[in-house]
């Protein structure tokens, strides 16, 4: 007879935003008149920049045509764009990563799950607290987490970094050592950033304790401030200790394109094992590679109208954070994010919790935003809403919230 794999059965609940997904739809099927402003789940908003459809445009053309058509993608991708991203997102920043280093795929969502294959299952792993819950929920499939406390809503065998006002929502090295740590900047879901100082200290502390980063760098495009480091390569000896995911759909509007990468640099090995072997191994047999033509679509972030486009596409969310952050500012909310990440992090009012606040905002104003607590215990009281919604959803958004009978 056969078997399950049993951790599957340890999750607690569906996927946050599957869950949400739920609530809000049900909500809509029973009040068919409401209008529904979602700044819940970080999907884009705006159509794709011109430079991208033309080049998916001339890629289409070339798949019909019998010299230009591609089949398979190579393993780790195309090179013409590994080269870009080398180039533009690496080299120009005075990072040393080769396009060799860099495996093309479908997003940083799969990439995020799927790392923590590559290590062992003894591997403890240290997250920040809130944290984006794919990186949780993968270990739980996995079996790395131990057991689930229903109470804490922690895992036993998960360090936990809490993440709160005190420490202005930068984890603080955990009291025990993990082997791997989670870090994303700018943060999902409190919209923080770190600075390159204390990155580099983390970068420090990993090489010391012999643990590996996984860093997930997909809002890097967000960044308004010299301060605050693009990718973890920027510090020293990050190539010895660090791996980093990037996504194009929060900075191209790729969500429903699907595109990331991962970099796994040749210095990072266990011992005489070099986890870019690993990962590649990995990529080679369960992966065939992003489309041609999306892979196309990625160059053409990187082309010189692409490049002016995707900046205004930015703007244009980062203004729309700016209106969320001054309209609750104003509005008496305790707020942070916003600055150099498109999402807004603030304490839900009147010591509600976070799921009261949802169901507050989703039943009175048909605002949909994102509950803390689904992102960890340290989340509870806390809320998310991302500057994705178009301007006119946003500025209507705030103007409900503000109207909202506490
Ligand atoms: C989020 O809302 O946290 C993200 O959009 C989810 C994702 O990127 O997978």
């Amino acid at each position: 007879m056969f078997k399950i794999n049993e951790n599957y059965l340890k999750l607690p609940g569906s996927y946050l935003f599957s869950a949400i997904g739920k609530k809000v739809n049900a909500y809509s099927a029973a009040h068919p008149d409401k209008k529904i402003i979602r700044l819940g789940i970080g999907d884009v908003t705006q159509p794709l920049a011109p430079a991208i459809i033309e080049a998916l445009h001339g890629a289409v053309d070339e798949m019909g045509k019998a010299e230009t058509f591609r089949g398979y993608a190579p393993d780790l991708g195309y090179e013409f764009l590994r080269n870009a991203i080398a180039e533009n997102d690496y080299r120009a920043r005075g990072c040393d990563i080769h396009a060799d280093e860099i495996f093309v795929s479908d997003g940083a969502k799969c990439d995020a799950g799927n790392i923590q294959e590559i290590f062992s299952l003894d591997n403890r792993i240290a997250v920040c607290d809130p944290v984006y819950p794919v990186y949780v929920d993968s270990n739980v499939m996995a079996g790395r987490t131990g057991t689930y406390d229903n109470i804490a809503e922690t895992w036993s065998n998960v360090i936990y970094m809490p993440c709160t006002e005190e420490n202005d929502f930068a984890p603080e090295f955990p009291k025990e050592t993990p082997d791997l740590i989670y870090l994303c900047f700018p943060n999902n879901p409190t919209g923080a950033a770190i600075t390159r100082q204390r990155l580099q200290e983390w970068v420090d502390y990993a090489n010391r304790v012999g643990a590996v980063i996984i860093y997930d760098a997909a809002y890097e495009a967000y960044i308004s401030e010299e301060k605050i480091p693009h990718s973890i390569y920027e510090c020293e000896g990050a190539k010895a200790c660090a791996i980093e995911l990037r996504s194009f759909s929060k900075n191209a509007g790729f969500t429903g394109v699907r595109l990331g990468f991962t970099v796994v640099p040749k210095e990072l090995r266990c011992g005489d094992v070099s986890l870019h072997a690993l990962w590649a191994r990995r990529h080679g047999t369960k992966y065939n590679g992003a489309p041609y033509l999306v892979q196309r679509a990625g160059e053409a972030v990187y082309s010189e109208a692409g490049r002016i486009q995707l900046k205004e596409q930015v703007a244009y969310y980062m203004n729309n954070a700016r209106y969320i952050y001054d309209g609750l500012k104003e509005a008496g909310y305790t707020v942070s994010g916003g600055v150099n990440a498109p999402y807004i992090w603030l304490k839900a009012p009147c010591g509600m919790t976070s799921w009261e606040f949802f169901d507050c905002l989703l039943e009175q104003v048909n605002v949909v935003g994102t509950p803390g607590s689904g992102f960890g215990p340290s989340g509870e009281t806390y809320f998310r809403l991302t500057a994705f919604g178009s301007y006119e959803n946003t500025v209507e958004a705030m103007e409900r919230i503000k109207g909202l009978e506490l």
